[in-house]
């Protein structure tokens, strides 16, 4: 196996990374464009002038055109695309999911894949749809498993990589993921997610990387396969998903789409080309949409966006604000928002891995009540030196008769003065407080009381909180502000 994967940054369980597959450097999380070599809208040596350091293009169509396939067989597959960064080819597997059946088991697509120097080789997995039966996602999955570890008896020293299937099962896709650990593979898509994307279904798809990355090795890099629309990378990102493929740039250019970080534009809508990219600073809309060049012109622009925003996620993570990227791109469309929810349901597993420390913490509405610096700081209050008669003061002043007095800020909740300066109470900026936030900060002082439950509790607030507190600390004494 020549693939290895470091983790350089991390946020929430989004990493900045360096994949490195025979002697070729990618940065991820990264984009691989699909390319055709049929109709290639823009050329692979391009896409290497605009920062691109691997691509996919799918054996499969390679092997059934006898003038690519003699040539990629005679030359291999970098000189006749081009290109001399990392190329993955896919094996004809979503072909299988579109058509049925396709002409080519899994050792000859995989023999072939190796036979015109691809970097790194997929099996032939079987993409389950989302709206198979159990039974039937077992069986897929079954399948799969046999072809994988068929690929990796034959071949133990290729690159190959080991997709994670099971359909809408989160338990077999954590089996899967699971089993893929076990062959010891550094490269892992997760598959059978466009359906799911095609459809807004972002639930689900939360649902199921969420499952598949419980299963895989934290040091496995994880493609999500087909995810090409970059409103949603920051979420998949946020998850663990660390490459991209892309054919969206190229689809969407051939149906006159104009992509944005916040959803597609029909090019006959476009008044104005709200893009900093070269395409859209060159001309006005109405002359991208009369061009000769148009579907090429778009696809530029549609690469140039799904690029820069691959840029700006690489960025946050080094920053640590992840968190506040995923919440500006979800709520672009409702659906988006569900999956940003779900993610949120339970994110005592993404806190283990959250760093301890970061640049700042923006309070955006009730969803960031839930985030991992709020659950973190919740699950670390109980470590604060307390006396026997406790006060919480909501606006810090103090009482006499205490032997300790907390500061109070939402919606992490008291804290000693002595770490005012210290993340995440220093960095973290909120409007006025509203009811949401207070009732995670007293959620915060409830982790305090429970973990001394032998010391009295006092809460000094205005009015307006008196009764919010009431109901979130019931154990505690509320003393009003006299206004
Ligand atoms: N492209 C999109 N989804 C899939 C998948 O599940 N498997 C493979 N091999 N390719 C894909
Ligand atoms: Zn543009």
């Amino acid at each position: 196996m020549t693939i290895t994967f470091e983790v350089i940054h991390k946020d929430i369980a989004g990493r900045v990374g360096r994949l490195r597959v025979n002697e070729k450097n990618v940065r991820t999380p990264a984009l691989l464009p699909v390319v055709n070599p049929h109709l290639p809208l823009v050329t692979p040596r391009e896409m290497g002038r605009m920062g691109i350091e691997a691509l996919i293009t799918n054996a499969y169509i390679f092997r059934r055109s006898a003038d690519y396939r003699d040539r990629a067989l005679a030359e291999g597959l970098h000189r006749v695309l081009d290109f001399d960064g990392a190329i993955m080819t896919d094996s004809g597997s979503f072909q299988l999911s579109v058509y049925g059946e396709v002409e080519v088991n899994n050792r000859e697509t995989l023999e072939f894949q190796q036979a015109i120097g691809s970097d790194i080789i997929v099996p032939l997995d079987i993409p389950t749809p989302p709206d198979a039966g159990r039974q039937r996602a077992e069986q897929d999955l079954g399948v799969t498993m046999e072809r994988i570890r068929e690929a990796h008896r034959l071949f133990p020293d290729a690159n190959l990589a080991g997709p994670v299937q099971g359909g809408i099962f989160a338990d077999l896709r954590e089996e899967s993921g699971r089993a893929v650990r076990e062959l010891g593979l550094t490269f892992c898509p997760i598959g059978a997610v466009v359906p799911l994307m095609e459809t807004y279904r972002y639930r689900d798809l939360v649902r199921v990387v969420l499952a598949a990355k419980r299963g895989l090795s934290p040091a496995t890099a994880v493609h999500l396969f087909g995810a090409g629309h970059p409103s949603m990378f920051a979420l998949a990102v946020a998850m663990g998903c660390d490459l991209f493929d892309s054919a969206a740039y190229a689809l969407f250019a051939r149906e006159g789409r104009y992509i944005t970080t916040h959803g597609s534009l029909k090019i006959d809508e476009l008044a104005e080309l709200p893009c900093p990219c070269q395409v859209c600073r060159s001309m006005t809309a109405d002359e991208l949409r009369k061009s000769e060049d148009r579907e090429r012109l778009l696809a530029l622009h549609n690469l140039h966006v799904t690029l820069a925003e691959i840029s700006r996620i690489r960025q946050a993570i080094q920053e640590g604000t992840l968190w506040e990227l995923v919440d500006e791109r979800c709520r672009s469309h409702p659906r988006l928002l569900d999956g940003y929810r779900e993610l949120l349901r339970d994110t005592a597993e993404l806190e283990v891995d959250d760093p301890v420390s970061k640049r700042r913490f923006f309070y955006r509405g009730a969803e960031t009540c839930r985030r991992t610096e709020v659950l973190r700081y919740h699950r670390v209050i109980p470590r604060i030196p307390l006396g026997e008669r406790v006060l919480v003061s909501f606006d810090g002043s103090g009482t006499p008769g205490f032997d300790t007095v907390l500061n109070f800020k939402p919606p992490f909740g008291p804290y000693p003065p002595e770490l005012a300066e210290t993340f995440p109470i220093g960095q973290s900026e909120t409007p006025e407080w509203d009811e949401e936030m207070v009732r995670a900060g007293c959620a915060g002082i409830r982790s305090l009381m429970e973990a001394n439950p032998g010391k009295e509790f006092a809460v000094r607030c205005a009015d307006e909180w008196a009764r919010v507190v009431r109901e979130e600390v019931p154990g505690a004494e509320v003393l009003h502000e006299q206004v």
